[in-house]
């Protein structure tokens, strides 16, 4: 009897190692890093900015599909951990911003095609319209906010 129940507990307590082990592996195989480096391949003047993408896509709860799209720009609202996702700079893939003068006369699209506005347009345009929204300002809008002055 006594033997009997060591065994079932042991049972019990392989399945339950089992489980969580097979968990922790899914986890660790499919997730994006919790903090991105927006860094793109050309010379940058700013000290790069940083998106927390796990807080954004787990406190702020904001779907996939508000930030990664195809390349019509169609939203990817069925995207998942583990999916291989594209960088902005591979369709976005003028170096730096066009502004000022030099972006006279160009279309949205055409300016989007420059990494900068492109990214701009996506973080900056949610944080305004959120902050707005919510009459508040925990969604930086500010250069330094997300450029920090010190180079890092
Ligand atoms: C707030 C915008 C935003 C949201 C929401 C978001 N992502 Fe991302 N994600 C990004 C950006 C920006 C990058 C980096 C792209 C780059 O390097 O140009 C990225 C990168 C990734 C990567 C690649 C990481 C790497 O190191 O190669 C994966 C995978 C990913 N996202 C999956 C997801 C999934 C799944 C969701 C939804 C649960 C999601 N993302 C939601 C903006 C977002
Ligand atoms: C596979 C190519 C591709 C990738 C990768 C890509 N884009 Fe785009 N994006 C497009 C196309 C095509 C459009 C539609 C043309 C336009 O409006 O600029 C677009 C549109 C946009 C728009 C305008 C959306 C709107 O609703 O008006 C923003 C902002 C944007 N992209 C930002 C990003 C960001 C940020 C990333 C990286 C997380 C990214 N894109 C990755 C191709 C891409
Ligand atoms: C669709 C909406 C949305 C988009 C797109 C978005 N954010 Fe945010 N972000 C938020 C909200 C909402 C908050 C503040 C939430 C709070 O504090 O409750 C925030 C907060 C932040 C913060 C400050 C807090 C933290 O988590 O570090 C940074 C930095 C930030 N975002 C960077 C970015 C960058 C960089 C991008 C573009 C790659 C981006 N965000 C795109 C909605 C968005
Ligand atoms: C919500 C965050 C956010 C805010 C606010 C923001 N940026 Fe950016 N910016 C980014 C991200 C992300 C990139 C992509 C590359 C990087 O991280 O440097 C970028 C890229 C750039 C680039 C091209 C790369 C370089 O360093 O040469 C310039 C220039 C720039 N931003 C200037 C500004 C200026 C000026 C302001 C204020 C008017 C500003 N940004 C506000 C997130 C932000």
């Amino acid at each position: 009897m006594k033997l009997l129940a060591i065994g079932i507990l042991s049972l019990v307590t392989l399945t339950i190692c089992l489980f969580f082990s097979v968990g922790l592996y899914a986890e660790t195989k499919a997730k994006a890093p919790a903090d991105i480096k927006m860094e793109a391949p050309y010379k940058h003047k700013k000290a790069i900015a940083t998106l927390s993408h796990q807080k954004h896509t787990t406190d702020y709860k904001i779907g996939c599909g508000e930030c990664h799209h195809d390349d019509k720009g169609k939203p990817l609202t069925n995207l998942k951990e583990g999916d291989a996702v594209q960088s902005c700079f591979e369709c976005h893939k003028k170096p730096g911003e066009i502004k000022g003068k030099k972006a006279k006369g160009l279309s949205k699209t055409e300016k989007r095609e420059y990494h900068a506005n492109a990214v701009h347009d996506n973080c900056v345009g949610c944080h305004k319209k959120w902050n707005k929204k919510n009459n508040s300002k925990a969604a930086p809008q500010k250069c330094t906010e997300c450029h920090p002055k010190e180079k890092k």
